[in-house]
């Protein structure tokens, strides 16, 4: 249900962000760095629902470029089924990191271009050069889903030293560097006289807060909004959805947005 919430609010803002663009003559991107195979299933209804990229494609007014990137060639071949033969529409097989390096550049705010990107991996894949290489340009929206719960499992354990190397490597892939050990682990010294790290309390909260000052301050993004967290039945965070911007405007729709699904969640 909740995938079907994150998408209902990106799909709330795709037409007020290009109506906005639009407005100003600017020539406006869409991207999608894991844009799936176009369509999504329900896990509670088992219902079929437009995916993130038709619902671009469905935005009026309409996005100067699309550009839909996914790794697995299957759902690439489904992603060229629906607008095929359109020059305005470009789907690229491969790891978005490496596409997104290059398609960034296309959204030069010196050329009057903004584009909006939509990072929806379904654990810690995004590396931080692509989103600080997004944040330096200036003219790029994103929304990135926050996967802490791929975080909890396997990185950020109550005994860090019992991370696999490979875990910790993808981490820092995520965040840059090795500083979330800092916003969530404490040390301490043991009856036993050993210096341990010790998990915070609240350490979702503390591990998002961490990565919205990065965003604004490492990645140069104005505007960060509180992310919006989506919680399990048992009450626990899985992901956060992140909104980072350089405009203002922007900035204040999603804010109403999160603010109206806030509310629906009871937080
Ligand atoms: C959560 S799904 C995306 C759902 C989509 N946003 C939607 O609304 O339908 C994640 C997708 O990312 C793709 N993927 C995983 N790693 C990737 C990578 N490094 N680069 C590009 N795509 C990737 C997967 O094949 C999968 O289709």
């Amino acid at each position: 249900m909740w995938s079907e919430v994150k998408l209902a609010i990106i799909r709330e803002y795709m037409p007020a962000y290009s109506k906005l663009v639009t407005d100003y003559n600017l020539y406006h991107l869409y991207i999608d760095g894991f844009a799936g195979y176009g369509l999504h299933e329900s896990r509670t209804s088992g219902a079929i629902v437009p995916g993130s990229p038709l619902n671009a494609l469905n935005t009026l007014p309409p996005f100067r470029e699309y550009h839909f990137i996914d790794l697995n060639p299957a759902r690439v071949e489904k992603l060229r089924t629906y607008a095929p033969g359109r020059s305005d529409v470009h789907v690229h097989e491969g790891d978005c990191n490496e596409v997104l390096l290059k398609l960034l550049p296309r959204a030069r705010r010196e050329r009057y271009r903004r584009a909006l990107c939509l990072l929806d991996p379904y654990g810690i894949d995004i590396a931080w050069d692509v989103v600080a290489a997004a944040g330096r340009m200036k003219s790029v929206e994103i929304f990135l889903n926050f996967m802490v719960m791929d975080m909890n499992m396997n990185v950020l354990l109550h005994h860090p030293e019992k991370a696999l190397p490979s875990q910790v490597e993808r981490m820092n892939r995520f965040w840059g560097d090795e500083s979330w050990r800092q916003a969530i682990y404490a040390r301490q010294t043991t009856l036993f006289g050993e210096d341990e790290q010790v998990k915070l309390s609240d350490s979702n909260a503390k591990i998002a807060e961490a990565y919205r000052t990065r965003l604004t301050d490492v990645a140069g993004f104005r505007f960060v909004p509180e992310p919006l967290p989506f919680l399990n039945d048992q009450g626990a965070t899985i992901y956060y959805l992140f909104f980072a911007s350089p405009n203002e405007t922007g900035h204040n729709i999603v804010v109403d947005i999160f603010g109206k699904y806030r509310e629906l969640q009871g937080l």
